[in-house]
């Protein structure tokens, strides 16, 4: 898009923004034009998602000024910048679990429907199917929140915001969760909305995305606005090199372990309805990949394992020994670890600080025999904020105002503690930038060098691809291939992960 004959939707200048005297943003500038699709990018914590808060009234800036068609403005919260046209979906959702679909998606604008309650209950449910039909999704909308899946909740938010009707609409990781077809659906909605002269922000830390679909790219490096690039002008390697301030080299470090004998063998799991005569395993020092589409049951095959899922069963047998499927306490006392997708869920407690979310669940193993001292706390703590270049303020600083990537290498970071046998990773770069991904890469290559076995559920194709010794393709509850290194392709990958 050339811009200088139109003026831009959106202008921000020169924003500052401490927190407690953290400098977070320092003079960061932005124009957006409308019907453009404008990425925004730049590592865990460099202020993407604290730029857009400002611009939808979350945050107040301490500095600089916010133009929006040709006004300054100052809107006081997320509500007020909706109804003047500018709508965000966040990277971290945002909804009531305990209410259903509908009522979640008319959340906040109740008021646009005046009827009796119960023709208002109709017409909510019947907008809202609509609405997620045109995203192609069938949910129904009188589910509760709480038992949709991550990407289904995503979806639902997608959904809401682009029915809005929104001059502008922000996307933060929009596709994190999402299914490759998912992801096809949504870039066809955006298509849509640029042809209508919706103007989008988008923030992802995909970079095949952003090459496809948008057409300039702001990079931010430690809260400040390094460059603008049209997409044309640039490629991956200058971008990258923007935002990490060096050059990155290989995108996956070459795997240099040989798997050794049989580390976790799992037989005849069934978990749940779905799930039935689950059979695999896993060796000393491999990373077995997981493949499969959203809702495949990839995670609960391994909540199973793991004890997560009430009434799962199977034998599972680790260095040749049978061990039951009890409870996740159990399953960690004989060494299996589980990193889950649900970072807000499961992974983390919000309010807990960084060491303190480090160090839950070895602290539990090892302060019960009694030496678990303040120190050795700290210790792994300033460790692992080292070795996963966490961006805190410090050990104490709480989860909760850590941004959205580097909550994610808490999580990680947190099971790397208990020294696992078999470590279970589902999705474990979501959210995380390319100097981070190749952080945890490295350290995955390392565990495995020690002997730890890696079972890695990713929807990235390029990371199983790149990560995996074997690969394991899961299709409505059941194994569909299981390949090796040399015959793994992405279509076949996607062939078995559709059914073959
Ligand atoms: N409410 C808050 N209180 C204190 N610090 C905060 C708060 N919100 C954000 N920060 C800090 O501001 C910095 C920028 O965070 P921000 O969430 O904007 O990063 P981001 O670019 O969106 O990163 P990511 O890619 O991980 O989502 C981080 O260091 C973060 O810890
Ligand atoms: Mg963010």
């Amino acid at each position: 898009m050339t811009s200088s004959s139109i003026t831009p939707i959106v202008e921000m200048n020169n924003i500052h923004k401490s927190f407690f005297h953290v400098h977070v943003l320092k003079g960061v500038s932005f124009n957006l034009y409308p019907g453009e699709v404008h990425a925004l990018m730049g590592e865990n914590g460099a202020g993407k998602s604290t730029l857009i808060k400002i611009l939808t009234g979350i945050y107040r800036k301490d500095e600089g000024s916010v133009i929006y068609k040709g006004k300054e403005v100052e809107f006081k919260n997320p509500k007020e910048a909706e109804r003047a046209g500018i709508s965000i979906i966040h990277q971290e959702l945002n909804n009531i679990p305990y209410l259903s679909i509908a009522e979640n998606f008319f959340l906040g604008k109740e008021e646009t429907i005046k009827r009796t309650p119960l023709i208002k209950s109709k017409q909510m449910i019947e907008k809202t199917e609509e609405a997620l039909k045109n995203l192609g999704i069938h949910l129904d909308p009188k589910r509760l929140m709480m038992d949709c899946s991550v990407g289904e909740q995503q979806m639902v938010e997608i959904a809401r915001a682009v029915t809005q009707k929104s001059e502008v609409i922000i996307m933060d990781e929009p596709t994190a969760a999402l299914t490759d077809r998912e992801i096809e659906s949504l870039f066809s909605v955006i298509e849509d909305l640029k042809r209508r002269g919706v103007a989008i922000v988008y923030i992802s830390h995909r970079m095949e995305e952003i090459f496809r679909i948008c057409d300039r790219i702001t990079v931010l490096r430690d809260g400040q606005s390094i460059d603008t690039k049209n997409i044309q002008e640039t490629n991956f390697e200058e971008i990258v090199k923007l935002m990490v301030g060096r050059e990155l080299g290989e995108r996956f470090p070459k795997r240099t372990t040989t798997p050794g004998e049989i580390r976790l063998k799992v037989q005849n799991l069934d978990v749940g309805d779905h799930i039935k005569g689950i059979q695999f395993d896993v060796r000393k020092g491999e990373i077995l990949g997981v493949a499969g589409l959203m809702g495949a049951g990839r995670t609960e095959i391994m909540e199973g394992l793991f004890g997560a899922k009430k009434g799962a069963k199977g034998v599972l047998y680790l260095d040749g020994k049978q061990i039951p499927i009890k409870n996740p306490e159990t399953s960690i006392k004989h060494g299996i670890a589980f990193v889950t997708e649900d970072r807000k869920g499961e992974g983390l407690v919000l309010d807990l600080s960084v060491r303190e979310n480090l160090t839950l669940p070895n602290f539990k193993k090892v302060s019960s025999i009694g030496f678990m001292k303040k120190k050795k706390e700290e210790k792994f703590t300033d460790e692992m904020i080292e070795k996963l270049r966490i961006k805190t303020s410090g050990r104490e600083q709480v989860v909760k105002s850590l941004s959205g990537g580097n909550q994610q290498k808490v999580v990680v970071g947190k099971w790397l503690g208990i020294e696992p046998k078999v470590l279970i990773l589902d999705e474990p770069t979501r959210g995380v930038d390319v100097g981070a991904k190749k952080e945890i890469y490295d350290i995955m290559n390392e565990l495995t060098e020690q002997g730890v076995s890696i079972i890695m559920i990713s929807s990235e194709l390029p990371e199983i691809l790149g990560m995996s010794d074997r690969i394991m393709v899961i299709h409505e509850g059941k194994i569909t291939a299981i390949l090796n290194r040399k015959e793994a392709t992405q279509e076949n990958i996607m062939v078995a992960a559709t059914g073959g």
